[in-house]
Formats: C-alpha cells, structure tokens, sequence
C-alpha cells in the first residue's frame, strides 16, 4: 500500500500522509490541508473523522470486537476485577498483585467525600433526576479539592485526583440512590471491595443488617467492565475536548457524563426500559412497535437498538444477554419484560429495515434488566453507565493530556447570509 493519499483541488495536487493503526487501520493526515489549499473536510457528526490516534480501545465495528489496552472483552468480563480493569485502561498494562494490592488500598482509602457535599442535595427539588445531581456533584469535587484547578499538576498530584474520583463515584452514586429515596446515607466501609462497597452504600437500610449477595457483586463487576471504556465516543470525545482547554478532571468528567446522559448515548438503557414496559402495558405485541420504528414519520425508534460504529452485533450486549439470563435465574427472578425485550429482538432481527441498516441489540438493551433486577430505579441506570465509563474517560483524558494534544477546536463551512448593511429598528 502506498504511504500517501492524492488530492487534486483547483488545479493543486497534494500528497497526504497516510497513517496505520497496529490493526492496519488507516487514516488519511489531513493537518496541513488547510494551509496548502485554503480547504478543510467536512464531517458533520464525525462519521469519518478520527480525532486523534489512541493507544487504549480497539474497535472494529464489522466484526463485532472490542479490545482494551489488547484485550479482548470477552476475557477481561469473564475474568478481571472491574479495579483491575480500571488500572489497565488508565496505565496501560494489566496490574501485577503488588500493584494491585496498592491501587485497591488507595481506592478504599479515599472514598469518603467531605460531609458538606451532603448540603448540595438540600438546593435540589425532590425528584430531580440524579443523572443532573451526578453532573454538579462530580464538578463540585473541583471546590473540594481546588488544587485540581492547576493544569500543571506533578504525575504524582495527577495520580492523586484520578485515584480520588474513582474512589468517590461509587460513594457519590450510592449518596444519590439513598437520598432519591429519602434515606439516610450509608458511609463506605474500608474493609470492603469495591463492588461490595458500593452495593453495601447502596442496599444496606442503615436500621438492618445487610448481607452482600455474591450474584450481585459478579453482576455488577461485569456490568461495569462491559461499560469502561469504547474509544471515541460522544462522551469520551466530551472528555477530551473540555480537557484540552485544560480544565480541571472533574469538570471535564461532569461534562462527560452530561454527554452521556442524552438518550441516543448513555440514556438509552432508561429509555429502553420505559419502552419495554410501554409495550407490555400496551398488549406486548412487538410487530406493532417495529412497525412504528419504522415508520419515518413516527418519532419513535428502537431503543437499545443501532450503533454508529457497529454494523454487526456488539459483543457487549451478547454477553450482556447471556448474563441476563443466568442471573435473572440465580436471584428467582421472572420478569415479563425479558420476554419482550427477546420477542422484540427476534421480530426486529428479521424484519429487512434492521437487516438492511445493521441494527443490532447494543449494551443498553439488556442491561436494564439485570439493574431492575438488583433493585435499582430506572433513573439511576445512566448513573451506573457513567459509574463503569469513569476509568475510560480518565483514561481518554490523560491520553490527551499525557500527548500534550492542542485544544480542540473544529473549522466549519459557514451557510449564514452574506455582509449586509445594518437596518435601524423603524425600517425593518
Ligand atoms: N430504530 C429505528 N431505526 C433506526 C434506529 C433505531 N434504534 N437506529 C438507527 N435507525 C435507522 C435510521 O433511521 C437510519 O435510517 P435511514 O438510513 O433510512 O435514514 C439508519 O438506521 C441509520 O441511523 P443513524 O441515526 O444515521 O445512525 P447513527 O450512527 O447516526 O446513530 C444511534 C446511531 C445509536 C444514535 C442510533 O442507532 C439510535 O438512535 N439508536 C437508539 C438509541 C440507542 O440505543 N443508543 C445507545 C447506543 S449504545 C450505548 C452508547 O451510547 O455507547
């Protein structure tokens, strides 16, 4: 293969160097387009943009794999710790036990968050959705710890920040949970993992005892593993471009999870919950509601269904399906909205519109499921999404930052009127 791509504009001819990836993926550098031609690519989108290259998250959306860091999903859900996970998505490399006895030790020893933070939940109107406390909560970290605030932070200060945020996600997320519900806070327990810990904050009724379920801490480490990281997306790219202006992690986390909050991103592991019981409240027939999806004149589409980047099924929601089952099974639990959420795939599957446009289950169709299961409400499942993306977007974020990448900040094509004379008010 040649190593340039030719470009013939206005008569100008110009080579662009080609970039590998080391899955022989390849991009077309077009830094310098600009300056030798005057013109810039349009991409409304991103469809065919890659914004940077990354060393953390291999993709490839026709084969259905995704690697972290080299390792496949399949391997790190079915084996790691989601701790160990996080430690390989932000270092690079898989923990040794040394390692990973001192980075579980710094977790637990900094998951408390200052007791003022429990004041913020005193501004918010009950009911609000925690997705939008999430956010302030997470950006508020910044007040605590305003050291954070210098862009120039030493590794070791960095190192502190990172470890400080995944530590206090689950505390902050489980704070959420017990306040929607009007109880009083449960505080983390040192001596627990970090799963444990946080369905301890989560589940435990302070005026009971409370006993840790193995089938929910398996449950949760996978599901949180499936969610920590998938490259460019809407979110991870919110992360990078509100860190390369050089704010601080926190807010560019908060920004993060705004991103994700939208339900064509994150937000959909709700919205396909509301939708699975709107259909079985509705009669449960699922040709009815592909018909709809289909419709183009219908707002309504398949919630939990597409992606941008796979076009054939996303190995996270064949794996998410599978433990659907088994533990759905484990905890005794029959729930109604298993069977639509099958009926409607298997329906949707064969219908030509979803052949046709490679529309397959993504890691949200199934996922709300196993979270209702377990006892969550339906407003904290993007809240749990954001949980598990945390290591990613740090990850994201320290690339950029560790690749001293410029701020970001995308050209466009303007289509606004021409320079035209100022009209006073009387004659317009
Ligand atoms: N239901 C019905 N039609 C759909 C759906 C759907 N869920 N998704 C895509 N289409 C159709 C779309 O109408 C379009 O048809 P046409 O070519 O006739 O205009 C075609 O498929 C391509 O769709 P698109 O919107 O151009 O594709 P996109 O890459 O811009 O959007 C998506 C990807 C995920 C936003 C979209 O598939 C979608 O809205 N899905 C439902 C929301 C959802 O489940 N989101 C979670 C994504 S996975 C979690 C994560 O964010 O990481």
């Amino acid at each position: 293969m040649s190593n340039t791509a030719h470009l013939s504009l206005n008569g100008k001819e110009l080579e662009l160097p080609l970039i590998e990836g080391s899955e022989q993926e390849v991009g077309i550098d077009i830094s310098k387009l600009r300056a030798a031609t005057g013109a810039v690519t349009v991409d409304v989108g991103f469809k065919n943009t890659g914004s940077t290259t990354s060393n953390i998250t291999y993709l490839d959306g026709e084969a259905g794999v995704l690697r972290h860091r080299g390792y496949s999903i399949e391997d790190l859900a079915e084996n790691a710790s989601f701790l160990e996970v996080a430690y390989l998505l932000i270092n690079g490399e898989l923990p040794n036990a040394q390692e990973y006895a001192d980075w579980d030790h710094q977790i637990r020893h900094h998951t408390l968050v200052n007791e003022d933070m429990e004041n913020i939940f005193k501004a918010w109107p009950t009911g609000s959705h925690p997705m939008g406390q999430l956010t302030a909560m997470i950006s508020s970290l910044s007040s605590f710890y305003p050291e954070s605030l210098n862009p120039n932070q030493s590794e070791e200060d960095q190192h502190r920040t990172i470890r400080r945020l995944i530590a206090k996600m689950p505390t902050i997320v489980a704070m959420l949970h017990k306040k929607a519900a009007g109880h009083p806070v449960i505080y983390p327990q040192n001596k627990l993992d970090y799963v444990s810990n946080f369905l301890n904050m989560t589940f435990k009724n302070i005026t009971e005892d409370y006993e840790i379920d193995p089938v929910y801490v398996e449950a949760m480490n996978k599901l949180l593993i499936l969610h920590a990281d998938h490259e460019q997306n809407c979110s991870a790219s919110t992360v990078r471009i509100v860190g390369s202006s050089h704010a601080n992690l926190y807010a560019c986390i908060s920004a993060g999870i705004a991103a994700l909050w939208g339900p064509l991103h994150g937000g959909a592991n709700q919205k396909v919950i509301e939708m699975l019981e709107a259909i079985k409240n509705d009669g449960g027939d699922a040709q009815k509601y592909i018909e709809k999806a289909k419709d183009k004149n219908d707002p309504f589409r398949l919630m939990g269904f597409g992606h941008r980047v796979y076009k054939n099924y996303d190995p996270r929601a064949t794996i998410i399906k599978k433990s659907c089952d088994e533990i759905l099974d484990k905890l005794g639990i029959s729930d109604p909205v298993l069977e639509i959420a099958k009926q409607l795939e298997e329906t949707a599957l064969a219908d030509p519109y979803f052949a046709e446009r490679k529309l397959f289950p993504n890691v949200d169709f199934y996922s709300g499921i196993i979270y209702r299961a377990m006892g969550f409400p339906v407003e904290m499942f993007t809240v749990l999404f954001a949980l598990g993306r945390l290591p990613g977007w740090i990850s994201q974020w320290k690339e950029m930052r560790d690749q001293k990448q410029p701020i970001g900040r995308p050209r466009q094509i303007y289509t606004g009127p021409a320079a035209r004379d100022w009209v006073p008010m009387e004659a317009r």
